[in-house]
């Protein structure tokens, strides 16, 4: 009989120790798994009452024993059941980090192009449409390009229509005041027929004002060919014009004066804000003033080595900034060069 104990008790303290090794050595990687565990070990039903009822059978010397290690199994369910939850919670918040897929998406902000860049580009299409071709180059020019073989030797008045910026001090270079002189240097490398635009920046030491800058964009053109007359300059900015600023747009034509030009003129179009009504914009004349041109100079062709009696053509110019102004009714062209995004976002849906 007490030997039939000692095997009962025996098997019992290894049911006890072998549930110990079951709980300590438990791996519970997902809520399933530790409900399993939890009804096991915690349950109402739960396995220790089995083994803890069997208390009676052990030996009085053993049961303080028994009673300390049945404890143990039940400290060590606890213990992993509780770190097992706390490691899943630790997940589920890490769950809760996942983005909301079905929330509106962040704004990105993707910018627009510039005004000038938009109306120098739209201007650079309607001409490209005519066969002109897109001439760049240096802002830094000197004497020669920017004003000489355009008719304006040293001294000559009309200098002074330009206010110039020189660079260093040094009479020779300054910065351009115009792109008349990137004609220059297409002429004096290509034989007509030339049909060039020439876009970009330019500098005139003006007080800046609502109306005037020290720097601001042109595009000018250039067309060299036999028997280029001035019919086909009016036609051409007439085409232009329509194509710009409206169908029922017409301009209007002004003897003006050009160093580099004979005969100059000055080129207004019907005001497109009122329809030639007479507003503001046009200062109730209902005209508005785009550009200047006139048919080359022989004088500049000949400084240029292209043969005057041979060829002839005319040349226009025309300033990005104030036909922007126009278009866009901008009241002061500082505007354009302080890339303040609030004025330049209004331009994200232009054109
Ligand atoms: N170069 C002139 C200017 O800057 C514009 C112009 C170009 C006028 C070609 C006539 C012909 O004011």
């Amino acid at each position: 009989m007490r030997l039939f104990f000692l095997f009962l008790s025996m098997d019992i303290f290894l049911q006890a120790e072998t549930l110990l090794k079951e709980a300590n050595d438990a791996v519970i990687s997902n809520a399933d798994e530790l409900e399993k565990f939890r009804i096991r070990f915690l349950g109402s039903k739960n396995v220790l009452k089995d083994v803890f009822g069997q208390i009676a059978n052990v030996p009085k010397e053993k049961k303080k024993e028994f009673g300390q290690l049945v404890n143990s199994v039940k400290q060590a369910a606890e213990g992993k059941y509780t770190s097992s939850k706390e490691s899943f919670s630790d997940s589920s918040k890490e769950q809760k980090d996942i983005p909301d897929l079905t929330l509106p998406g962040d704004v990105v902000n993707t910018g627009a192009r510039h005004p000038i860049q938009l109306v120098r580009n739209r201007i650079i299409d309607i001409f490209k449409r005519l066969g002109f071709s897109v001439e760049e180059d240096r802002e830094i020019e000197d004497d020669w390009h920017n004003f000489t073989a355009l008719n304006m030797p040293e001294d000559h008045p009309a200098r002074d229509m330009q206010d110039t910026f020189f660079v260093h001090c040094n009479p020779d270079i300054v910065l351009r005041t115009h792109t008349s002189s990137v004609q220059v240097r297409v002429m004096e490398k290509q034989k007509p027929p030339i049909r060039i635009l020439s876009p970009g920046r330019v500098f005139r030491n003006e007080t800046i004002s609502a109306r005037s800058h020290c720097f601001f964009h042109q595009v000018e053109g250039l067309y060299i060919d036999e028997n280029v007359s001035f019919a086909d300059l009016l036609q051409t900015l007439d085409f232009f014009a329509k194509e710009l600023f409206g169908k029922d747009i017409k301009i209007k034509v002004r003897p003006s004066y050009f160093p580099f030009t004979e005969p100059s003129a000055e080129v207004d179009v019907t005001c497109f804000i009122c329809g030639g009504k007479g507003c503001n914009v046009c200062k109730y004349s209902g005209w508005v003033e785009i550009l200047g041109c006139g048919m080359v100079d022989p004088k500049v062709l000949e400084n240029c080595n292209i043969d005057p009696k041979k060829y002839s053509g005319f040349a226009f110019g025309m300033g990005v900034e104030r036909i922007t102004m126009l278009k866009y009714q901008v009241k002061d062209i500082r505007l354009l060069s302080e890339n303040d995004t609030r004025f330049l976002d209004q331009f994200k849906a232009a054109m």
